[in-house]
């Protein structure tokens, strides 16, 4: 269905035409200045020099040719040129009827759909979860429901990091807490145990200690660095570690990305592309993208444009080791291989900016990736505490995402408790799904790109441009919904009436923006600009709610009107929230 936007444009259309003036210059955008109009035309002001006229005549000549439409209310000229417009009460409620009778709600579908894989949570094995991965998770989850809901086909891959130094040194010190075990003999020719020689917890608590002894200890991280080797030669003890290490940590990762609602539709692991990089190096040197310096394999990625140095992109360090550049291109092209995606979007921390703008370059001058392939880099900010600094646990510790849950949930069931609208029994359950609002709508009502800090006690208030305060909303509307069910009402049936207040019409005029909005923010890959869009929908409807009594309402048919306005606010309200990557209780 066509958006509100440009059905009023084509009126306006009309208007320039028939006063003579091109149609190009019609186009209508939201009102800057709400309290003055509720649309506006800019195009008077292109028009004059077109036409060397003054923008205000061509803007009166426009709105006298408009005379007699039944789209406008009200349309005036105002200095220099500006055409503002009130919509008619019917034209908006008539757009309300049909993007609730289409099954998108008035969202445009892709006509020709994108593959697009999306590389985002990132997290590696091995390593507890932490809010640095919050983010990553959040936001990638959030564009991939989006995609989906403008009809591409999204992949996700959670790219494991499963192949660096990391494995080389749990295995270091496995070694030497337990050189008994049968990993470590040589002339070992059995099977090797099914069950892990660790917990997930032994495992967490071993890469801190081994990380830092490689800090400290030269000899230590040699060996770290050997067993790494080893690993990627294929010691078979090695190997039978690793595959344990893979087990029990990605069973733990799974476990937390459910807690957050985030899944991915592929888990593949940095080890994963390796067996693509033999291939690629041949095929990099032999066609001269790639050259020795210092005896490092390297391709030059910098442009006569720069403005900054942008250094080679290193394929093999001199002793031939692969590296983190190294996957990544080969993921490239197992990507390539397997999906032939149109895009890969990379939510990554920004301070890998530098890095994937080699990557990119590299992939792009070497043609390991299609021309019509687009990669893109959504670098996200740091997520501070409120002293400013990189969020840190109460001791100064880094925050274990798992322990930022407990928390937000326990502060989230303080509340619901004392609400009291909730039973004792459904109280956890209710704190865990508004808990997650919280989390979810504190990082994404920030553009990405921004840090921000995280405030427990802002995020989980009931009040204000935060995530309960939209689930609270939601609620309502649906405990409204539920009561006049009870009373023998029919919500499905009646058709959305004019406004007949000024606080209903904004409602309306809110809700007939959905389907822009949300095609805006896909294009954008801005989450926050449907954070923002709630927020002030669910304002509006608050404000109506106030003045408007529903339940009581005599005439049959505008209460049904009002209903049936209220099951489009809760559906939009509800479809937003999902593509958010949270969801509404039904008490709270
Ligand atoms: N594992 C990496 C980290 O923790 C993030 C991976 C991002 N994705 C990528 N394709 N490099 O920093």
């Amino acid at each position: 269905m066509d958006r509100i936007l440009e059905k009023i444009t084509e009126e306006i259309e009309k208007g320039f035409t028939k006063a003579g003036y091109d149609a190009k210059y019609a186009k209508v955008t939201l009102s800057n200045r709400p309290d003055l109009c509720e649309y506006q035309c800019n195009g008077a002001m292109a028009a004059a020099k077109a036409y060397k006229k003054a923008p205000l005549m061509i803007a009166n000549d426009v709105i006298a040719a408009l005379e007699g439409n039944d789209v406008l209310e009200s349309v005036e000229a105002v200095n220099p040129g500006f055409i503002n417009m009130k919509i008619t009460k019917a034209f908006v409620s008539d757009y309300l009827n049909a993007m609730q009778a289409d099954e998108f709600l008035g969202v445009e579908q892709a006509e020709a759909p994108k593959t697009i894989m999306l590389d985002y949570g990132g997290p590696n094995v091995a390593k507890p979860l932490h809010v640095g991965h919050l983010r990553s998770a959040v936001i990638g989850e959030s564009i991939k429901r989006m995609g989906r809901a403008v009809g591409h086909k999204m992949i996700g891959d959670v790219h494991l990091g499963d192949w660096g130094l990391q494995m080389g040194l749990i295995i270091t010190e496995l070694k030497e807490r337990k050189p008994e075990l049968v990993y470590f003999q040589e002339d070992y020719t059995g099977e090797y145990p099914a069950e892990a020689p660790f917990t997930i917890g032994e495992l967490e608590e071993i890469y801190p200690v081994a990380s830092g002894k490689s800090k400290e200890d030269e000899a230590y991280k040699a060996k770290a660095m050997e067993a790494t080797h080893q690993l990627q030669q294929g010691n078979p003890g090695y190997m039978a570690l690793w595959n344990h290490i893979m087990t029990v940590s990605v069973n733990d990762l799974k476990r937390n990305y459910a807690r957050l609602d985030v899944s991915f539709d592929l888990w593949k692991k940095e080890s994963d592309a390796q067996p693509y990089i033999p291939e690629m190096v041949d095929y990099l040197k032999k066609n001269g993208y790639a050259h020795e310096d210092q005896g490092a394999l390297v391709v030059d990625v910098k442009e006569e444009t720069d403005t900054k140095e942008i250094p080679p992109c290193m394929i093999l360090k001199s002793d031939g080791a692969s590296l983190y550049n190294t996957t990544d291109l080969a993921t490239i092209v197992e990507r390539m291989k397997l999906f032939h995606p149109d895009e890969i979007i990379y939510v990554v921390d920004k301070r890998q900016d530098l890095y994937f703008t080699q990557v990119f370059r590299c992939a792009r001058k070497a043609r390991l990736v299609d021309e019509d392939t687009t990669l893109t880099f959504l670098g996200f900010g740091t997520m501070n505490g409120k002293d400013g600094k990189p969020f840190k646990t109460r001791e100064g510790g880094v925050m274990r995402l798992e322990n930022l849950l407990n928390e937000i949930n326990e502060e989230m069931y303080k509340k619901i408790v004392d609400n009291r609208s909730v039973k004792e029994e459904d109280a956890h359950k209710t704190s865990e799904i508004v808990g997650l609002s919280a989390i979810k709508y504190g990082d994404l009502s920030n553009q990405a790109s921004k840090d921000y800090v995280f405030d427990v006690d802002r995020f989980t208030s009931f009040e204000g441009d935060t995530g309960p305060y939209i689930l609270y909303t939601t609620v309502r509307i649906k405990s409204i919904l539920n009561r006049f069910k009870e009373e023998g009402g029919d919500i499905e049936v009646g058709t959305i009436l004019g406004a007949v207040s000024d606080s209903e019409k904004a409602l309306m005029l809110s809700l007939s923006q959905y389907g822009a909005v949300i095609n805006n923010a896909f294009d954008e890959k801005a989450p926050h600009k449907i954070c923002a869009y709630i927020y002030e929908l669910a304002n509006a409807f608050n404000r109506f709610y106030h003045e408007t009594k529903i339940l009581s309402e005599e005439n049959k048919e505008q209460q049904s009107s009002w209903i049936r306005m209220l099951v489009l606010t809760r559906d939009v309200l509800e479809h937003s929230v999902q593509m958010l990557g949270f969801s509404a209780p039904e008490k709270m």
